[in-house]
């Protein structure tokens, strides 16, 4: 059951579709305070949800904010990431319920925080949609919810391959050698990603002719390999007269305005730039249909970048401290006036106040940008989709974000960020993924290797052993870093095997996915989901159900030769090695010690289900989908639903693609 709860006049950010009858009766089990709510969390209560954030699957014990960001130091104090999805689950021995808190402004999560025994929910904005569904499981909840918030994004089935990302392949040669290598070496690969280098001077929608001359034929060239090449854009339009896309913005008004009228100046990557309006209607369609410069060319896949969106300055912040700089040059910078001297330099990007000081036009009206600041990569990502309606409603075409908000999932995926090559950043990843499914984000994974810092041969294994699992899989790496593609370190024939584990596991990842997606259910589930009576695996936090068949438990420490593992029920232990099974032994219920080799992929088969595998393939338009090898772990039998599409159609159902499969 959904109830909803309307305070003041809240915007209508479209995060729900289905909207019930808002009730006047109090809210259920929360207190209300001066500026938002509290619940008193019983000792056994376990909060899921949050989506994009660190820490752990159960978010208790630890204070977050909703606010979209552009923060590349996911540490464990982070407050907020990327996204913005204030999504609660609050699963215990009195009730199950969740809970959405609809607003585009700030929001603070004090999840037992302040007082272990309390959730206290503060927000900025006084109007707000609130709802609250109670359930008899997690699981249900989820449903409910995503019920009511839409289909998730779907992308094409090749985007289930592998992709090779790094800021950047500076050249079209750059690609053609990263696709070589991939190709000869028989590591399995679908997509090369473009970053900010493939455009001319870090304008959207333009190619940089120097670097990439013949931009359309490699496009061909690399497509005819089975390789699609993802160019990104970047949210922040270039100020340079002469330019279409600024030129038009400019004259129709697409731009958002600061105090005096003007258009806002900011800088990030080309340097002076404006925001398109991405809450203006007509703005939002303009800016959609620039895309079809790419599309044209070939491109069948995008991502959206930094749309939270980033601010390396604002022109009239950087006036101002330019000015302060001059006084302090003849100063004597002492306790105090170094400090701020410092500050003044340091606080210069993403500062608060610059989102106060621009306005977006609404529906006619002037709105502060702060007040909807979680919606801009949300509506710059809606934009997109909603022009590939119109101009390829025949395909399916690859979308991902950085920045979101509830209601994005609608209209495509989210990578996590600018994360590092950190160990710690590999289990991440891992406790992200089921919080971002239960707010919609299915199509979702981490840089494989992490982005900043440097990647060792060890950690790109361990987290390609994890990746194989994520629904979107890439492998990026920032500007100065050490190479990390999967070739780049000693041992080529692991990368190439655990890869190659992955494309015998489409048929499977796939399958669920799209079940999934249709259901309005969870691909990743945490083990509390499936097992909520048991005490233990509602604690564990570096575990996940995979679909419905296989649990996972990766490794994520340097020089650990293997982990213990929790079976929340008898299981049956598949080891894989060269992606072939050199191992198939059942396990108990309980605690196991279980080594895994670098080159090794291990994976819990339940009782009663099948995992079924194809051959090995190099690129997703090869795999056998006819032929599969069926593991199961079923002494009676057992059955599996195996769902299958061109994976290009745009028009989805269950019905006509689900196969039976049966042991
Ligand atoms: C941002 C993105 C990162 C990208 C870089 C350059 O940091 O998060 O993925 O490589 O910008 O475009």
């Amino acid at each position: 059951m959904i109830r909803r709860f309307v305070t003041g006049t809240p915007l209508d950010t479209e995060a729900v579709l289905h909207k019930p009858e808002p009730t006047d009766s109090a809210v259920p089990y929360f207190e209300k305070t001066e500026r938002g709510f509290t619940y008193r969390l019983d000792k056994d209560d376990v909060v899921y949800g949050l989506g994009e954030n660190v820490r752990g699957i159960n978010k208790r014990g630890w204070v977050y904010e909703s606010c979209c960001v552009d923060e590349p130091n996911h540490q464990e104090d982070t407050k907020s990431l990327y996204g913005a999805h204030n999504f609660l689950i609050v699963s215990g021995r009195e009730r199950c319920f969740g809970l959405f808190l609809d607003t585009p402004g700030k929001v603070k999560f004090d999840i037992g925080y302040t007082h272990y025994d309390r959730m206290e929910i503060i927000m900025e904005d006084d109007s707000f949609e609130l709802y609250v569904i109670d359930a008899d499981s997690p699981d249900e909840v989820v449903h409910e919810f995503r019920s009511v918030t839409g289909r998730s994004y779907i992308p094409p089935k090749w985007a289930f391959g592998f992709g090779q990302c790094r800021w950047s392949y500076y050249t079209a040669d750059e690609v053609r050698e990263v696709a070589r290598q991939y190709r000869e070496n028989h590591i399995p690969l679908d997509m090369v990603y473009l970053d900010i280098d493939y455009m001319e001077r870090y304008k959207d929608f333009t190619v940089d002719r120097k670097a990439f001359p013949d931009f359309e034929e490699l496009v061909a060239e690399m497509k005819e390999q089975g390789i699609r090449l993802i160019p990104i854009i970047d949210a922040g339009v270039k100020v340079e007269e002469g330019y279409d896309v600024y030129e038009e913005g400019v004259e129709n008004q697409y731009f958002c305005k600061d105090g005096d009228g003007e258009d806002f100046v900011v800088g990030v990557w080309p340097g002076k730039c404006h925001f398109p309006d991405m809450l203006n209607d007509e703005a939002r369609r303009w800016f959609g249909h620039k895309y079809k410069f790419l599309l044209d060319k070939g491109i069948e896949g995008f991502w959206n970048d930094m749309n939270e969106p980033a601010v390396f300055y604002s022109e009239k912040r950087l006036k101002r401290i330019f000015e302060q700089l001059e006084k302090y040059k003849t100063m004597n910078l002492d306790v105090n006036t170094f400090f701020e001297f410092r500050n003044l330099v340091s606080t210069v990007s993403g500062n608060p106040e610059d989102y106060r000081s621009f306005f977006h036009n609404y529906k006619g009206q002037k709105i502060r940008h702060d007040k909807v600041h979680n919606l801009f990569g949300y509506y710059m990502t809606r934009s997109a989709s909603e022009a590939f309606d119109e101009l390829v409603p025949d395909k399916r075409i690859l979308m991902f974000s950085r920045a979101s908000y509830i209601g994005m999932h609608r209209y495509g995926g989210i990578w996590m960020g600018d994360n590092k090559s950190w160990w710690s950043h590999l289990l991440m990843n891992l406790k992200m993924l089921p919080s971002l499914n239960m707010c919609g984000f299915l199509y979702t994974g981490a840089d494989i290797g992490g982005f900043g810092a440097d990647a060792t041969q060890d950690l790109l294994l361990r987290w390609l052993a994890l990746g194989i699992f994520m629904p979107l899989m890439r492998d990026h790496s920032a500007a100065g870093t050490r190479r990390q593609e999967a070739y780049a370190f000693d041992d080529t024939q692991s990368a190439r095997d655990i890869i190659g584990l992955r494309y015998r596991l489409i048929p499977y990842i796939y399958s669920e996915y799209m079940k999934a997606a249709l259901k309005d259910e969870m691909y990743a589930r945490p083990l509390g989901f499936v097992w909520g009576d048991d005490p233990i695996a509602v604690h564990v936090e570096d575990q996940l159900m995979i679909g419905e068949s296989i649990m996972i438990a990766p490794v994520y420490e340097q020089n650990a030769a293997g982990r213990v593992v929790y079976l929340p029920e008898e299981m049956k232990l598949l080891r894989f090695a060269g992606t072939e099974i050199t191992e198939e032994r059942v396990l108990e219920k309980g605690h196991h010690y279980i080594s895994v080799g670098l080159n090794e992929v291990v994976i819990f088969l339940r009782r009663g289900h099948i995992l079924p595998l194809s051959s090995r393939a190099e690129r997703v338009d090869q795999i056998d989908w006819e032929n599969l090898e069926l593991h199961h772990f079923a002494d009676d039998g057992a059955v599996y639903e195996l769902y299958d599409d061109d994976g290009v159609d745009r028009e989805v159902t269950l019905e006509g693609h689900i196969r039976t499969l049966a042991v």
